[in-house]
């Protein structure tokens, strides 16, 4: 017998609910919507597997608030109701095993791919530089802001008539909300813009609206980057402060992680500084300030691969819970296998996934090679997304060259099928 893991102790929320261990799975879009951006059977095989699996919370992938800006094509829409016997059946499959389910609700602003539209929204009309992907938004006006507030809470709403046990606001990875925290992106000079306590309004406005719409007994979580790990952007010194305002605000969660689409920090292979090798998340020495005047449970995800530096991370009380991602694309039951002695370590692939290796230079040598790598490394996780839900096996071997190509095909052929 072994004894219980402290990965195996519930974790009680501020607003009451229990979560029943501390691994909670971080967001993953799936990008298996139908041509109406409704939910289907797919979602339901993926997460009925995860939730036999035992990990705690499953956040589900990002679930977009407005029907004109996704992150990408194949990502589940909730505006209205016209999805929610769709959404009852994602729900009801997942509780079929024992995890949660929350839904993680977000707007992509100006990481918006073209494909979905030309003319995407954000705090400035500052356009993505990434090879030429992404159109040149417009900046938000008052009205614009207002509207994308009451969506968040109308989402909320609707998930949680739908059976969806919480939500999780995305304001990281430089989405909408986080676009607007970051000086970079945000260069509005209005009641929105300019001082951070300007920068951090929309997020604070979004939280009070939803947290009206679902009440004080439903779990309401934050992602929110560390950094944004760019010169210019979201630092740790303003991160910190935006928690002590969060403190205020009433979640139940905080999450946190770092970098944007044109610094995809939470996407790294390795963690370079030897502190991070050592402790094996790449945000944890961040955590740190952050803990300091967080009063609200705090979770880190991005690198966690071993139970050792998870325990670790928990009995230090250095974080409240474990975010972990990727690995449950190839193992969806690890946290059992954790829980009864049978794993201790799971395997860390992402070094492996890099086109072009020994042809095109390494992965870092220039910024284009650098988003083909990261795309390659999104759709070979894709790839195994959809494999579950379709109810089969990973595929360890399948190559990243292939997988890039097959990820931009299938998201240009949803984003197609969506318009016509
Ligand atoms: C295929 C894939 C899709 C992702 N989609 C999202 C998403 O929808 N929302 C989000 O906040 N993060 C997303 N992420 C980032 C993860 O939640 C997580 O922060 C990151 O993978 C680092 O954690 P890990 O090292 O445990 O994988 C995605 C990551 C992957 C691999």
């Amino acid at each position: 017998m072994t004894s219980p893991s402290i990965l195996q102790q519930p974790l009680t929320l501020p607003c009451g609910q229990v979560i029943p261990n501390r691994i909670i799975k971080g967001a993953m879009t799936e990008g298996v919507a139908d041509k109406n951006d409704h939910a289907t059977t797919l979602h339901q095989t993926l997460y009925r597997t995860w939730s036999k699996g035992e990990t705690g919370v499953l956040i589900s992938g990002n679930i977009m608030v407005d029907k004109r800006y996704l992150e990408r094509a194949g990502n589940v829409v909730v505006e209205d109701e016209s999805g929610f016997e769709q959404l009852k059946a994602w729900a009801d499959a997942t509780h079929e095993g024992s995890s949660l389910l929350w839904a993680q609700i977000s707007h992509p602003g100006r990481q918006c791919p073209r494909m979905v539209s030309t003319k995407p929204l954000s705090a400035s009309n500052i356009q993505l530089n990434m090879i030429g992907n992404f159109g040149k938004p417009k900046a938000a006006t008052l009205e614009d802001i207002q509207d994308v507030i009451q969506r968040f809470a109308t989402t909320a709403s609707i998930l949680k008539k739908a059976g969806f046990d919480g939500v999780e606001i995305h304001a990281a990875h430089g989405y909408f909300i986080s676009q607007f925290l970051s000086p970079n992106t945000n260069q509005r000079n209005d009641q929105y813009g300019g001082s951070l306590e300007n920068r951090a309004r929309l997020l604070l406005n979004v939280i009070a609206s939803v947290r009206a719409a679902v009440g004080p007994d439903f779990p309401v979580a934050v992602k929110l980057n560390s950094s944004d790990f760019q010169k210019g952007g979201f630092t740790l010194d303003e991160c910190v402060q935006v928690v002590q305002w969060l403190n205020e605000a009433g979640i139940d969660l905080l999450e946190i992680s770092g970098g944007t689409y044109e610094q995809l920090e939470f996407f790294k292979d390795q963690p370079v500084r030897e502190s991070t090798k050592q402790r094996e998340a790449f945000f944890l020495e961040y955590a740190q300030s952050i803990k300091a005047v967080a009063k609200m449970p705090l979770i880190v995800t991005g690198g966690f691969r071993t139970k050792q530096a998870m325990e670790e991370a928990l009995e230090e009380g250095l974080i409240d819970a474990i975010g972990i991602a990727r690995p449950l694309c190839l193992n969806p039951d690890f946290p059992q296998e954790f829980f009864n002695g049978a794993l201790n370590a799971l395997p860390n692939d992402e070094s492996q996934l890099v086109i072009g290796k020994g042809f095109w230079g390494p992965a870092s040598s220039s910024k284009s090679i650098q988003a083909l790598n990261n795309q390659a490394q999104a759709g070979w996780y894709y790839h195994q997304i959809e494999r579950i839900a379709h109810g089969q096996a990973p595929e360890q071997d399948f190559s990243p060259r292939k997988a890039l190509f097959a990820h931009l095909k299938k998201d240009a052929g949803r984003a197609l099928r969506r318009k016509f």
